[in-house]
């Protein structure tokens, strides 16, 4: 079993901490953030994700996961080291290698002979190369192994991936970073650095494109009288589309698509290509925005001037509490900015959010408002007594901007409803 340092505890590195350590790995995991350090060793999971404690418990308990503050410091025993920090937006579109720049250097040093720096995150093409310039150590391989888990399923995702890539020029220290894998069944790509880093993008940007062209469709079954949910039934059971991601809904955000979709267009344009495709799936995500206010604009008669506007959902999906880049976020600044008075609940956020202050139940956002807006795909949200939400409302009005609820039962209970493409 291999001695790893995971440098940052975030959505990624503690799910990677923790689950190399369930496969019987020796795991320290680091971070900057002292608050987040003292209270991981303390028990406390700072993130909401299924089956995440138990393992983490489980690996403290067994004496095999540890907590530090400072990348340093964990890599100073490392046979691996794994960058999970982030890789945000810069201002061009550009992913900001700052923070990997910075882990690197901070390890460097410490590293003892024959490790291997391995990139779990998402980073342009080339940044394997630029890990190896930081670090400055011959003696040390760097390896491009990207992470495809999904929030809310990080654990599961990550135990059971669909693949594993591995890009390096270094043949032996791929097989070293496979052999980590011990227990996981998925295929293994080992390809060159340059290949692995597109093969992240690419993937997140073609799951982004399935979703602005399932998007784009509903608009047009709007148009022309279709139910998008048949539509999307009857396409995806063709093999070859399938019906997954097919999804319609207020856009597409989280703390990944919409900046490494936009990175990869600035990639592509850096080398000389113009990635118009991609450039359109994201105008019809920032389109799809609109669609939805207007859609609330209309229900209420063409103003929102004044009205009141209950919202069930502020997370970028459901089963997460991550509220970055959310669609529900923008579409209530996009209300709020056209007047509306806006209360929005959502089960997982208690705290405060870019302005918004989340009410305590779903009922209260409901008293007295014009129309009722669905932005995130709680399940719970189905299961809510909707005769009680339609006498709270001064008129019972629905956007569904996820297709959530039950439009029949709905309309029954007296709703006028409006969905995305039905
Ligand atoms: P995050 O913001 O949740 O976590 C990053 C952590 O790194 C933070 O806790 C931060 O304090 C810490 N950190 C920053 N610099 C550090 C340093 N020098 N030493 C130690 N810790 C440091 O980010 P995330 O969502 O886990 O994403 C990390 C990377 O993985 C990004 O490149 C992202 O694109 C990629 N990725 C994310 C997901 C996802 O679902 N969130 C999935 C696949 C890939
Ligand atoms: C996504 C990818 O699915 C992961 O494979 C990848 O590792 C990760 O990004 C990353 O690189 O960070 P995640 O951001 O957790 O994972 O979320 P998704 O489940 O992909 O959803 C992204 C957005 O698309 C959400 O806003 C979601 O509501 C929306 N969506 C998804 C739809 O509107 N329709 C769908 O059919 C599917």
């Amino acid at each position: 079993m291999a001695q790893i340092a995971v440098i940052g505890a975030g959505y990624v590195g503690l799910t990677t901490a923790a689950c190399f350590s369930s496969l019987g790995h020796d795991v320290v995991c680091a971070d900057i953030d002292e608050d987040r350090v003292e209270r991981l060793n303390a028990g406390e999971i700072p993130i909401v994700e299924a089956g995440l404690e138990a393992i983490v418990r489980e690996g403290m308990d067994g004496g095999r996961l540890r907590f530090v503050v400072g990348a340093d410091v964990a890599a100073r025993t490392a046979e691996f080291a794994y960058l999970c920090v982030p890789t945000p937006q810069g201002e061009d579109g550009s992913a900001d290698l700052s923070y990997i720049e910075a882990a690197a250097r901070q390890i460097g040093p410490a590293l003892p002979g024959e490790a291997v720096v391995v990139n779990k995150s998402t980073v342009p093409v080339g940044s394997t190369r630029a890990v190896e310039r930081v670090l400055g150590r011959d003696d040390v391989a760097v390896v491009s192994n990207p992470e495809f888990l999904r929030e809310g399923s990080a654990v599961h995702d990550f135990l059971n991936p669909d693949r594993i890539v591995i890009g390096s020029d270094d043949q032996s220290a791929a097989v070293r970073v496979a052999a980590l894998y011990i227990g996981v069944t998925a295929p293994i790509i080992v390809t060159d650095p340059a290949s692995a880093e597109t093969i992240k993008y690419v993937s997140n940007a073609f799951l982004a494109t399935k979703i602005s062209f399932v998007n784009a469709v509903a608009a047009v079954c709007e148009a022309v009288g279709a139910d998008v949910k048949d539509v999307v039934l009857g396409m995806g059971y063709d093999k070859r589309i399938g019906h997954e991601f097919l999804r319609p809904g207020p856009g597409w955000g989280g703390s990944c698509f919409p900046k490494d979709s936009r990175a990869l267009v600035h990639i592509a344009e850096t080398a000389g290509y113009s990635f118009d495709l991609l450039r359109g799936v994201i105008t019809v995500n920032d389109d799809q925005f609109q669609r939805v206010v207007t859609k609330v604009r209309d229900q209420v008669g063409g103003s929102l001037d004044g009205v009141k506007v209950g919202v069930w959902g502020l997370t970028f999906k459901a089963r997460t509490d991550d509220t970055r880049d959310s669609p529900a976020i923008r579409i209530v600044g996009l209300l709020a900015a056209q007047g509306a008075d806006v209360h929005a609940y959502d089960p997982a956020v208690k705290a405060p959010v870019d302005g918004i202050e989340p009410a305590g139940d779903p009922y209260s956002v409901c008293d007295g408002a014009d129309v009722l807006v669905v932005l995130t795909e709680w399940d719970e949200f189905r299961w809510l007594d909707f005769d009680k939400v339609a006498g709270l409302m001064a008129s019972p009005r629905i956007v569904d901007a996820r297709n959530l609820l039950d439009k029949p039962a709905l309309e029954r209970r007296g709703f006028r409803y409006t969905g995305i493409g039905r």
